[in-house]
């Protein structure tokens, strides 16, 4: 199955080891009905609020100390269905009322969120269809959250009708600025909905893809164990069935499942672009590896995309469940990787709706994080094209399932140990201004990731060790090292923007992409691909050129084998640009025909001793790189770092554990340095100019403190 955050971490972990800023106004909306535009977008330096679960002799107080501290917005309501619909069709608006005009009363905007990922009990005692079905084909109990069908009209419906009396109310509103609609649609426990309207639903769509069953068998090759489909009405969900399932089926099934969940947000968009057009619109998701919804075509009709970020999960799933320590510096790629994710959702500047302040946990609490870190991850996120940020959560909860979940304030309501920190961050993030804030990001290099290749593989691994995400993790950990910048991409678009682009197990390679690849290197990029590339098509099958597929005129080299390496032994000797060090291999190993290709490294054991591992090709203008073995992180990063360092190079070396990214306003660029480690460090950066946080000059080299943070704009 596709991944949820729980297996995301897991995976993660063991992969590795300006002069102050005028604030604008964001007042009274109700004078103008003009359309929202992100260029008049405030800032946003909020926090998640639930004035629903905080007795309102409270708010008072709460909204006094949100104003001294700072903050600009509130997010609020996302769960509050059964306080705003007690009753099926009985509204009742007026203690949020109160809440956003108490909140507005002391200038904090509001961001209101549609509460579909939990409905009242009321609603599923009387409409039990909408409940999700699992891969297990169980029927989910109510009681949590995210347990809806993604189909089921009727909850369509429901959710679409307390949304329509939210916009109504709160349409003209002074205070509210924008709409969160649902909550995190890619993180549910249960990724897929299994039910007999979801059965329904694919089935309609398939008549709608493949128009004739002729087109559908040919597709997924239903010859093969006499599933041929006389009916579409026959097509069944992939649900346990003696054996494993077809993966031309499964794959569509993924689209399928993505696509309702997105025409499921559409409705509650439609809604909300009618009845408050002057209100942004977004939704809220953890990026990157939780690919169970294709977030592009999410966010295509929102405004910005929004990100949650929390670093600590990381540290305690691998303590629970991999039983080894993360520490501050490996940990710093996965976050960051998961902010290069969010930014590629709209190629643009993201919000980050909700970033830890605390210990964070449900049955567990994750570490305390260390005095500065929730200032480093603050700033670390606007380093990777962040436009703002909500703290999660304002109070801590005395009850209800995140009673562990550590906000601005404990639980006995006095300060927490990182509300000062937050209350700094605030205050210089919003003296940076606007114009850095909603910057574009420098990235000499991108990183193909696409979840339809993430999705093919989860069928058929073809070696138990083998997972999308645990490879595409150290591929990024070793490029954004040189500091050059990274964009995550789907290389369904141009690519000519890019200096190198880095394909790890494209296992699916369809035809646009195969074109793109193929314009870039003609043009005088760089491609570089790991093992299994090209194995596939968009249907699942395997291709029936010799591999890698569509792309073996650019990568000039064919496919002698390829190995999943168990107990065997494999190693690989470099030469020429790569001599070093010999290397394991594990997992897995391509044997290369090298053709015309340079061979840089040979393999060393068994009957594929001294066969071709990895090569490089002249195409066009470009060169196209072909690894096939499976490298260990440290010899991964060298052999990337060495192929590449001639065309890249970022601004600076450091030492480990202190990031470097670059964001450009107008002509100017600005550096971000970010030291995880909880060492000071002295970082030779040469030149001149201005650090923009303490405003100071600085010549040559700057310092950073543990967990410190450097703004640098250079003469
Ligand atoms: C997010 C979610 C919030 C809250 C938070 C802490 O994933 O959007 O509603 O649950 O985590 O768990
Ligand atoms: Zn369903």
């Amino acid at each position: 199955m596709s991944m949820n955050r729980r297996r995301f971490l897991i995976a993660a972990g063991a992969s590795l080891a300006c002069g102050p800023t005028l604030l604008r106004a964001h007042g009274n909306q109700s004078g103008s009905r003009e359309k929202f535009s992100l260029s008049n977008l405030p800032l946003l330096f909020g926090t998640d609020y639930y004035p629903d679960q905080t007795p309102e002799s409270l708010w008072p107080e709460d909204a006094a100390a949100m104003a001294k501290m700072g903050i600009t917005n509130v997010r609020i309501a996302e769960f509050a269905w059964a306080l705003m619909e007690q009753a099926e069709g009985k509204f009742e608006f007026a203690w949020l009322q109160r809440s956003v005009k108490l909140l507005n009363d002391y200038k904090i905007a509001v961001i209101l969120g549609t509460p579909s990922a939990a409905p009242p009990p009321w609603l599923t005692q009387k409409y039990p269809e909408v409940l999700m079905v699992n891969d297990h084909g169980q029927t989910l109990v109510p009681g949590a959250r995210r347990f809806t069908c993604p189909t089921n009209r009727t909850y369509r419906r429901l959710a679409g009708r307390v949304t329509s009396e939210m916009a109504r109310t709160f349409a003209s509103t002074p205070g509210v600025i924008g709409w969160q609609i649902d909550n995190e649609f890619t993180l549910g426990e249960s990724a897929r909905c299994y039910c007999r309207y979801c059965r329904e639903g694919f089935q309609q769509w398939l008549r709608e893809k493949y128009s004739t069953l002729a087109a559908l068998n040919q597709a997924w090759g239903t010859v093969f164990w006499s599933q041929t489909y006389s009916d579409f009405a026959q097509i069944p969900v992939p649900l346990p069935s003696g054996a494993p399932p077809n993966p031309g089926l499964v794959l569509d099934y993924h689209r399928y499942q993505s696509l309702a969940n997105v025409t499921f947000l559409e409705e509650q968009l439609a809604i909300l672009r009618q009845l408050c057009p002057t209100h942004f619109v977004t939704t809220n998701n953890v990026a990157g590896l939780v690919d169970t919804i294709v977030l592009q075509d999410l966010c295509r009709g929102l405004d910005f995309f929004s990100a949650d970020n929390y670093p600590g999960f990381a540290a305690m799933f691998m303590a629970s469940e991999s039983g080894s320590a993360a520490s501050a510096e490996t940990m710093a790629p996965v976050i960051a990787f998961t902010h290069d994710a969010a930014r590629a959702v709209k190629d643009g500047p993201f919000l980050i709706m909700e970033e830890q302040s605390g210990k964070a946990g449900q049955p567990f609490f994750s570490p305390q994080p260390e005095p500065g870190q929730v200032r480093l991850w603050t700033y670390q996120a606007i380093a990777h094209g962040a436009m703002g940020i909500n703290y999660f959560r304002w109070d801590t909860a005395t009850f209800g399932a995140e009673q562990y979940w550590h906000g601005l304030l404990n639980h006995d309501r006095s300060q927490s140990p990182a509300f000062d920190e937050a209350q700094r961050t605030i205050a210089e993030l919003k003296s940076l201004g606007s114009d850095l804030l909603h910057s574009e990001y420098v990235a000499e290099l991108a990183l193909v990731v696409d979840p339809v290749s993430d999705w093919a593989l989860t069928v058929q691994p073809g070696q138990a060790k083998l997972k999308y995400a645990s490879e595409i993790l150290p591929w990024y950990g070793s490029i954004a090292s040189s500091h050059a910048g990274v964009d995550i991409v789907d290389a369904t678009k141009d690519l000519s923007r890019y200096k190198v682009v880095f394909a790890p197990v494209m296992y699916v390679v369809s035809k646009a992409q195969a074109e793109q690849i193929r314009n870039f290197v003609q043009n005088g990029g760089t491609f570089i691909a790991g093992f299994r590339l090209g194995v596939k098509d968009e249907h699942s099958r395997i291709v029936q050129s010799r591999l890698p597929g569509l792309l073996r005129d650019v990568m000039g080299v064919t496919l002698l084998d390829y190995q999943p390496i168990y107990s065997a032994k494999q190693g690989v000797k470099f030469k020429g640009t790569l001599a070093g060090a010999d290397a394991g291999c594990r997992i897995w190993a391509d044997i290369v025909d090298p053709g015309q290709a340079e061979i840089l490294a040979n393999y060393t054991e068994g009957g594929y001793a001294g066969n071709a591992a990895i090569t490089a090709h002249g195409f066009g203008k470009g060169k196209a790189i072909y690894l096939g073995p499976h490298l260990e992180p440290p010899d991964l990063a060298r052999v990337l770092l060495t192929l590449t360092s001639a065309t890249v190079r970022g601004p600076f070396q450091t030492p480990t554990g202190v990031e470097v990214t670059r964001r450009t306003v107008g002509k100017r660029t600005v550096t971000f340095l970010l030291n995880h480690t909880n060492k000071p460090q002295s970082i030779p950066v040469g030149g001149t100019g201005k650090e923009l946080v303490t405003r100071s000059a600085y010549s040559g080299a700057v310092s950073l403190e543990p967990y410190g943070v450097c703004v640098l704009q250079s003469d």
